[in-house]
């Protein structure tokens, strides 16, 4: 039987570092839980010294999931490590992941530590972390830009220290995959306990190498992969889950590993971290995008009906998406709807179903046939946007060639009913400085934009707004067959966003 390579997922870690990207703890309890049903081998649920918000999501997390093993980020202090232990202490497999940069850069200029004080703080880390729990993980941050020997030298003394994993991460994205695979391979043979540890790598993807580095190091050696589902994290990116995991599948005679993931969980776990995070996946996204699998030229359209192997190298049905999508309408059932939201990945409490499907309805009122991309947004604006400070009530617009557009607004202010009116230039504009003037926010407009969800005229509206107040950056998403309906409802939830942001301030790995 072939190895299994470790699947560390990290997507409520560093990819909740992307911009605008944070989530509440229950959209993370969630994801979660679809990490594990994927089967994710190690989920970083997320650094628990770094905001109460990020502890009480890691230990809710931590107390949650029976299969899947929950890691907690620290650095090499003895106050991180405490507090990331104090998050998953309950868990039913705890992990502490401390790391410390290792190049002579950060060594030098951000941390102002020798070499000798950086292995020192590495090894009273691991033996610290240790004395709770024997899964430890160690990382040596930007590691690709260390040197060779050193690293050698500092995974060794971590290991003998008892970490059970050493990371290699690429942290500024800077690697090539061949130049990654033998920096790889020469730490599988220059570092004399590596046997009694599993190498990790952890790739950032500044030059779009993530993947090909990431595979380059499993055929070097590497046993474990962090990755974030779409590839979501800081600047560029993580790795994306679903490229690693689909090109070990596709090309097994190839690559030496296989994983736990079921790969036909991959696209609903892709739409929820989608849906739930505001960052749209782009079309022509490997694997995951709305393009992968589409094919539109003539000529390749007809060697499709011959065989679709001629120009397609995985099945759509394998990552979960089916051509055959259920068509849901307004006499469809309870129980037919939440069918078909399990398939989804929705698994939903009776008072949740009631809730979706009386918006259910409503849709199928007003649009004949709802789909799955209508029912993903009725699960997240209905559901998961839990605890909202803001939430609209009405909105009636005018707007014309020859009127100045006029919005007037109903909305809810931490559960206290206002209302009022204003112009603009347009009809989005009067709809968002009502909205301005009624919640006194103050954030800026960053972005816009506009897409229809699916195809047709009656299709919804999907607009996403990106907003920074004071230096927070949030993402608002809205849906809605009225598309200035649709952009109230993204505004609003990025003024929610950024009211959450407000409420849990994040240290930066820099000011902690
Ligand atoms: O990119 C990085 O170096 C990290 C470490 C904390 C593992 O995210
Ligand atoms: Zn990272």
């Amino acid at each position: 039987m072939k190895e299994c390579v470790i699947i560390f997922d990290t997507t409520l870690r560093d990819g909740e570092q992307s911009p605008g990207a944070s989530m509440n703890t229950g959209e993370k309890m969630r994801l979660a839980t679809q990490l594990e049903n994927l089967g994710v081998d190690v989920l970083e649920a997320g650094f628990p010294a770094a905001s109460e918000g990020d502890f009480e999501a890691v230990s809710q997390i931590a107390g949650k999931l029976k299969h899947t093993e929950v890691a907690a980020l620290a650095r090499t202090t003895k106050s991180d490590i405490d507090c990331a232990w104090k998050a998953i202490e309950h868990a039913a497999k705890p992990r502490i992941h401390t790391f410390i940069a290792t190049s002579d850069i950060h060594m030098d200029y951000k941390l102002n530590m020798s070499r000798d004080e950086v292995v020192k703080a590495a090894v009273e880390a691991v033996k610290y972390a240790k004395s709770f729990t024997d899964n430890v993980e160690f990382s040596a941050e930007d590691g690709s830009r260390s040197d060779r020997d050193f690293l050698c030298r500092i995974f060794e003394a971590a290991i003998e220290a008892g970490a059970t994993t050493v990371n290699l991460p690429d942290t500024v994205g800077y690697a090539i995959p061949q130049e990654f695979g033998d920096l790889v391979r020469y730490i599988m043979t220059h570092t004399s306990n590596i046997h009694k540890a599993v190498l990790s790598v952890h790739c950032h993807n500044d030059l779009g190498l993530a993947t090909a580095n990431t595979i380059a190091a499993i055929s070097a050696g590497a046993r474990q992969a962090e990755v974030t589902i779409n590839g979501i994290g800081e600047r560029a990116g993580n790795t994306s889950l679903e490229e690693v995991v689909m090109a070990l599948h596709t090309r097994p005679n190839f690559l030496p590993v296989t994983t736990h993931i079921k790969t036909n969980h991959i696209y609903p776990v892709s739409r929820q971290v989608s849906m739930i995070t505001g960052i749209m996946v782009q079309p022509n996204k490997a694997i995951v995008g709305a393009n992968a699998f589409a094919h539109e030229a003539g000529i390749h359209q007809d060697g499709m009906l011959k065989n679709p192997m001629t120009y397609e190298i995985m099945k759509p049905e394998t990552i979960g998406l089916s051509e055959n999508k259920l068509v849901l309408g307004k006499h469809s059932g309870r129980h037919a709807l939440r069918a078909h939201l399990k398939d989804l990945g929705y698994d939903l409490s009776d008072e949740e179903l009631k809730i979706v499907f009386s918006k259910f309805k409503e849709l199928a009122d007003k649009k004949k046939i709802v789909v799955d991309e209508d029912l993903e947004v009725i699960v997240t604006e209905g559901v998961l946007r839990t605890a909202e400070v803001f939430s609209l009530e009405y909105l009636n617009v005018i707007s014309g060639t020859t009127v100045l557009p006029m919005a007037s607004v109903k909305m809810k202010v931490n559960g206290r009913l206002v209302q009022g009116a204003r112009y603009g230039n347009g009809p989005i504009d009067a709809t968002f400085n009502t909205i301005a003037d009624l919640t006194g926010e103050k954030a800026e407009l960053l972005r816009f934009s506009i897409a229809a969800l699916t195809g047709g005229t009656d299709a919804q509206g999907e607009v996403t707004v990106r907003l920074r107040e004071n230096g927070l950056i949030a993402l608002g998403r809205g849906a809605d067959p009225d598309i200035i309906t649709a952009s109230a409802k993204a505004y609003l939830n990025g003024l929610n966003r950024l009211e959450y942001l407000k409420a849990h301030p994040i240290k930066s790995m820099e000011t902690l």
